[in-house]
């Protein structure tokens, strides 16, 4: 018998732990596992939301049938067909052969190709509503978070939002589930680099999203990915706005590619600087060590960049180009940059680094210093004028930091 946890009146929490995935999406590292969360609300008609990834099946199966006993599921509601969530519909089907599988134009799409499921298909549009009994349903399509079907469901009863992937985080629920139980700054850190490495892209629809919310109430936020939060839904709406805007916090990034430690000399020279100018907050980053997924939160965290290459085969050094065209491909804006980097011949490296600053349109703070071999006095002097101008700038923008 598992501990059911409750969310509201009728309202289970159905997350499952993940510790054993290495890579989500075969991708982004989960050093810290991750979370699935499905939720179930009983009433005279039950509603299943959203599943678990099909590794969990057992578990999750096991979960529901203690709390709901032999009783069948009238309604399975799909926020997102991503297969973190949608691998238990196929048995989720199996078990109750007359369930409404609910979702959008597209959800539909997405369960023939993933499934093959063609049966059982409830469709609704924007601002439809279901009847549980005491409870209902309003459904509220925001597309592209994270995926083209991707949709909320609004419990208008509790006042409990339904999210889909939006508002999640990596790391797995240890014991506590609600952010007043949790230490949130773990989950903060989780939540940046989860945003950044899968919902950073789609931010124009995130705000979008977030302006379809305005004047709804709001008692929980209910994502399928770590945390539900119910102490800090204002802060937590906040902080998708300003993640979604580009906002950023004073500090520096340092990230850099080196073979021989020329162009980590330059960081190193460069970092120092910003600390004597009052910048607190400096991470520096070995690009070929330290995953782009962290990487990506750290930039999404601060407002100053600074990026170093050495020159490879008449390039950009190979992880950093990777990390370059990866701030491309999410189209981060609004940040401060500077590059720099070491040659043996052609500058290869820095060349390559601006020509990608200027697709960025970043503001460059400082021409960029650039060495043949180790630094050497003037580009040690250029290293110091380029820390002076982002902390000039960095001074200017956080007056008061
Ligand atoms: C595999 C390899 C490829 C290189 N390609 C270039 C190049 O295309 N252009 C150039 O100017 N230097 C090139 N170099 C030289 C390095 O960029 C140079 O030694 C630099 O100082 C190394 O800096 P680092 O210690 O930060 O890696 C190459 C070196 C190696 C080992
Ligand atoms: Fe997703
Ligand atoms: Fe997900």
């Amino acid at each position: 018998m598992y501990n059911s946890i409750q969310l509201a009146d009728d309202i289970f929490w159905l997350g499952v732990n993940d510790r054993k995935t290495h890579l989500f999406e075969n991708l982004w590292p989960l050093d810290n596992g991750v979370s699935y969360n499905s939720y179930i609300i009983v009433d005279e008609k039950i509603a299943l939301i959203d599943t678990v990834e099909k590794s969990k099946i057992d578990e999750y199966l096991n979960r529901i049938h203690d709390i709901i006993g032999e009783r069948k599921i009238d309604y399975l509601i799909i926020n997102h067909m991503e297969p973190d969530h949608s691998g238990g519909i196929s048995e989720i089907l199996k078990e109750n052969p007359d369930i409404k599988i609910v979702g959008n134009k597209m959800t539909f799409v997405l369960l023939r190709g993933l499934y093959n499921i063609n049966t059982n298909h409830f469709l609704i549009t924007d601002g439809d509503t279901i009847n549980l009994g005491k409870h209902q349903l309003k459904f509220i399509i925001t597309p592209w978070l994270h995926w083209p079907e991707t949709m909320m469901t609004y419990e208008e009863t509790e006042e409990v939002l339904f999210t889909g992937d939006a508002f999640g985080s990596f790391g797995t629920l240890n014991g506590g589930v609600f952010d007043d139980e949790l230490n949130m700054d773990f989950y903060i850190d989780e939540m940046r680099r989860y945003y950044s490495n899968i919902v950073a892209k789609y931010s124009k629809m995130v705000i979008k999203a977030l302006d379809k919310l305005k004047g709804i109430k709001l008692k929980y936020i209910a994502s399928t990915h770590g945390p539900v939060w119910r102490s800090q839904i204002d802060w937590v709406l906040k902080l998708y706005q300003d993640w979604a805007t580009y906002k950023a916090e004073k500090g520096v990034v340092i990230v850099y590619g080196s073979m021989y430690g020329n162009t980590e000399q330059m960081a190193d020279i460069i970092a120092r600087r910003l600390s004597v100018r009052g910048i607190r907050d400096i991470k520096i980053y070995d690009a070929s060590r330290k995953h782009l997924s962290y990487i990506l939160s750290e930039i999404w965290h601060y407002r100053g960049i600074l990026i170093g290459s050495s020159a490879y085969n008449g390039g950009i050094f190979p992880p950093v180009e990777n990390i370059t065209r990866k701030l491309e491909d999410i189209e981060i804006k609004d940040r401060l940059l500077g590059t720099f980097g070491s040659s043996g011949w052609n500058k290869a490296g820095v060349k390559g680094l601006n020509k990608w600053a200027q697709s960025m349109d970043w503001e460059l703070v400082a021409n960029s210093p650039e060495t043949r071999g180790a630094p050497e006095k003037n580009s040690i002097a250029m290293c110091i004028e380029l820390a002076d101008a982002m902390a000039d700038r960095l001074n200017e923008m956080y007056p008061d930091k």
